[in-house]
């Protein structure tokens, strides 16, 4: 059988980067992907080339958006086994700088998608899915330790670890798990093209911080996602699993 046999799972930010990674290593796996992203377009494109594989937009940030597409998805697939919750922004498309210069409409954007987006995606999901069901939610290196400058980022991924260990409690004797990933440095648009604009030589430099001596490939994430929310892990529930070429282990 394969890891994600007879799994229907949805994918957030699945047009790009990680979650287009996750589609398609989900996929491998055996799952049917639901590829859900505010870029619509880039969604459809990423589902066009997977088996059984479908697209709809959604802005994670959106009530409304996510009630929707989580309808269609159970609309197209029956039921949804497992969820992928890893949409996200970089602060201040990718600026670092000290919390007191921070701009507040900054501090709320981030918000607003990492964990209030979050928060709905959970709220919309836990409801709907099948039992034994699943979910990963993406936080980061950050939603464990600090890096100068990003507070904003900082502070919602420390959130996603709040929200994910009690949806995980909440559910546990329901036979729901919820479980996050936690990335070091990816090489995604998010640092490859963002960060890298602000502050050139940064994905060099971040290789440098991992005592791997590299960024992770977004397929090293999705690997671990899809574990996670495999039958595998029947016994992980509210762990945050480092992904980081060893880096929160210094
Ligand atoms: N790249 C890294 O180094 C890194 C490290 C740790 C954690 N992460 C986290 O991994 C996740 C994926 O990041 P990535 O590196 O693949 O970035 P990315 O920019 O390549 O992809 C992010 C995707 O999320 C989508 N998105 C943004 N706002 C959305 C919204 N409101 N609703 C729905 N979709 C939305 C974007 O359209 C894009 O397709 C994020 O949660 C990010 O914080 C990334």
């Amino acid at each position: 059988m394969m890891m994600l046999g007879g799994k229907h799972i949805l994918v957030t930010g699945a047009a790009s980067g990680i979650g287009a990674a996750a589609a398609r290593v989900f996929t491998a796996h055996g799952a049917r992907v639901a590829c859900l992203d505010i870029n619509a377009d880039g969604a459809a494109e990423v589902a066009a080339v997977l088996p059984g594989a479908i697209s709809a937009r959604c802005d994670v940030s959106d009530p409304t958006s996510v009630a929707a597409a989580i309808d269609a998805v159970i609309a197209a697939f029956g039921r949804l086994d497992g969820a992928f919750n890893n949409a996200g922004i970089e602060q201040s498309r990718g600026r670092m700088m000290p919390l007191e210069t921070i701009p507040l409409v900054d501090f709320d954007a981030v918000m607003a998608v990492n964990l209030r987006g979050l928060f709905i995606c959970l709220q919309a999901e836990l409801p709907r899915l099948s039992r034994p069901g699943a979910i990963v939610n993406t936080g980061s290196v950050m939603s464990a330790v600090a890096a100068p400058g990003l507070a904003a980022y900082a502070a919602s991924k420390h959130g996603v670890m709040g929200l994910t260990r009690v949806a995980a409690v909440d559910h546990a004797a329901l036979g729901i798990r919820v479980n996050a990933v936690l990335p070091g440095a990816v090489a995604t648009p998010m640092i490859l093209e963002r960060a890298e604009a602000h502050a050139p030589g940064y994905a060099a430099a971040a290789a440098g911080f991992h005592p791997m001596g590299r960024v992770a490939a977004p397929e090293e994430i999705a690997e671990a996602a899809a574990w996670l929310i495999s039958d595998r892990a029947s016994f992980v529930t509210g762990a945050a699993l480092a992904v980081d070429g060893g880096l929160t282990a210094v």
